[in-house]
């Protein structure tokens, strides 16, 4: 655990009432459509996991009392709340991810809301406007906690959906644990200047290679969400067919075979699979990325054949993501780059220490604004289109809050328009995103592969 320097600065207010709370981590609405939602209760807790063959590894950090963070299901155009409880000693928040919720509720300390200090609460309550898999995590001392374990997939389910047989989902994410299953360094500084530094052990929903039943010839609807801090993933299904359905929370504009598909920390995959006939067949999600390709988790057919056809899919609802005004957009230089800059920090909230990494020079290396002024200022409802420049030799999952983006076209490749929070860039590429600033207020922008993140690659725009 960090040590945090500024401990009493912007302490949290209120810390009464906790009694009683720790228990339920099951949200439930109350019988009035109009009454407020009924908190569920995020509390963190340190834990001993079984992450590998031996011992449990000690200091994993969880949302609950014990395993994987909560599923956390929401429904889309309904009032959702939740009490984040920190019982850790680090001060923490909490961010939903890709989920566009009024700026109060985005969980970014000191840029927005006061750290959460052990035994204190905060509340966050919003209703989701779109429909899709997202997910949560906290957004203090990034690398230390989402490293150890807080990292949590988000349903926000819509009755208009097509109906499948059954859904599965799987969070992916890796530890850095040494050959005693104990938590080693969570970053090398020379990896954090390069791709990033990898994970040791290698799971889903904390597991190595699950597997789960599914009907067999039933349609399975496949949610994954990449909460790792720096690995990317190639996707690739065996044993079945199998259609990319959603990425990022938004329904693909035409559904794919996932053919080594490449995403990165933050991004979501959406499969819809259609299991084989046979009682017994196994169907693999694989990560073919790199020397060391992987099964990330497999289903197994079971029972008899429901003999269902991909095609009798619908498509999945639109989210209601304003339309960009390209003609009449203005544009917004975004260059990432490296740096040799080494700005001194100050600490606060997880600062690594060190700059690498700059948006349009400048690199930002904490959570805190200051003194560095927003990126841009964008006037509420008018149309932008970011033209993002990778001049760097790496990838980087850039990831804006509070507001999706349309992928409009890229320099090195032909991509549809995709509604995202999350761009993968690729080295050298030039890409274009459109976007309408329809959310006021402070929104970060940021590498998703948190050594990056947390070595400059940050920046934020404010909407006015
Ligand atoms: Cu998933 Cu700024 O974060
Ligand atoms: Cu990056």
């Amino acid at each position: 655990m960090t040590v945090l320097t500024r401990r009493n600065l912007l302490r949290a207010t209120a810390a009464t009432g906790l009694a009683g709370i720790g228990a339920s981590i099951v949200g439930k609405l109350s019988g009035f459509a109009a009454a407020k939602p009924e908190p569920l209760i995020l509390k963190t807790a340190s834990i001993e996991a079984k992450l590998t063959d031996g011992a449990p590894t000690k200091n994993v950090l969880t949302y609950g009392e014990a395993g994987p963070p909560p599923v956390v299901r929401m429904k889309k155009g309904e009032p959702f709340a939740a009490r984040l409880v920190n019982g850790i000693d680090d001060p923490t928040t909490i961010h939903w991810h890709g989920v566009r919720v009024p700026n109060k509720m985005d969980g970014v300390p000191f840029l927005i809301q006061p750290h959460v200090y052990q035994g204190d609460h905060f509340d966050y309550a919003f209703t989701p406007p779109d429909a899709g898999t997202f997910w949560y995590h906290p957004h203090c001392d990034t690398l230390i906690q989402t490293g150890h374990g807080l990292t949590g997939v988000i349903v926000v389910e819509n009755p208009n959906d097509p109906k499948f047989d059954s859904e599965m989902v799987i969070n992916l994410r890796d530890w850095r644990l040494g050959d005693d299953g104990q938590f080693i360094e969570q970053f090398r500084p020379r990896d954090a200047a390069r791709s990033g530094t990898f994970g040791t052990v290698r799971t889903a929903n904390w597991l190595n290679q699950p597997q789960y039943d599914a009907p067999a010839g039933g349609l399975v609807r496949l949610r994954a969400a990449i909460t790792d801090v720096t690995r990317i993933y190639a996707f690739r299904v065996e044993g079945a067919e199998a259609v990319v359905i959603a990425l990022d929370g938004n329904p693909v504009p035409q559904r794919f075979t996932p053919d080594a598909l490449q995403l990165g920390p933050g991004q979501r995959l959406e499969l819809a699979i259609r299991m084989p006939d046979e009682e017994g067949a196994i169907v693999s999600l694989r990560d073919v990325r790199g020397t060391k390709p992987k099964i990330l988790a497999t289903l197994r057919a079971v029972g008899k054949s429901l003999k269902r056809d991909m095609r009798d899919l619908g498509p999945l609802e639109v989210n209601p993501v304003a339309e960009v005004d390209v003609a009449d957009a203005k544009h917004i230089s975004l260059a990432l780059s490296a740096t040799a800059e080494n700005l001194p920090s100050d600490g606060i909230c997880g600062s690594l220490g060190y700059s690498f990494w700059a948006i349009n020079k400048v690199p930002w290396s904490g959570d805190t604004p200051d003194p560095t002024a927003p990126l841009a200022e964008l006037k509420l409802g008018k149309s932008y289109v970011i033209d993002m420049e990778n001049l760097t030799p790496h990838l980087h999952p850039i990831h804006l809050h509070g507001m999706s983006f349309k992928v409009l076209s890229s320099s090195t490749r032909q991509v549809q328009p995709f509604v995202s929070d999350t761009y993968l860039i690729q080295p050298n590429e030039k890409v274009q995103l459109g976007l309408v600033a329809d959310n006021p207020g402070d929104w970060l922008l940021h590498c998703h592969i948190i050594e990056h993140q947390k070595t400059g690659m940050t920046s934020y725009f404010r909407v006015v």
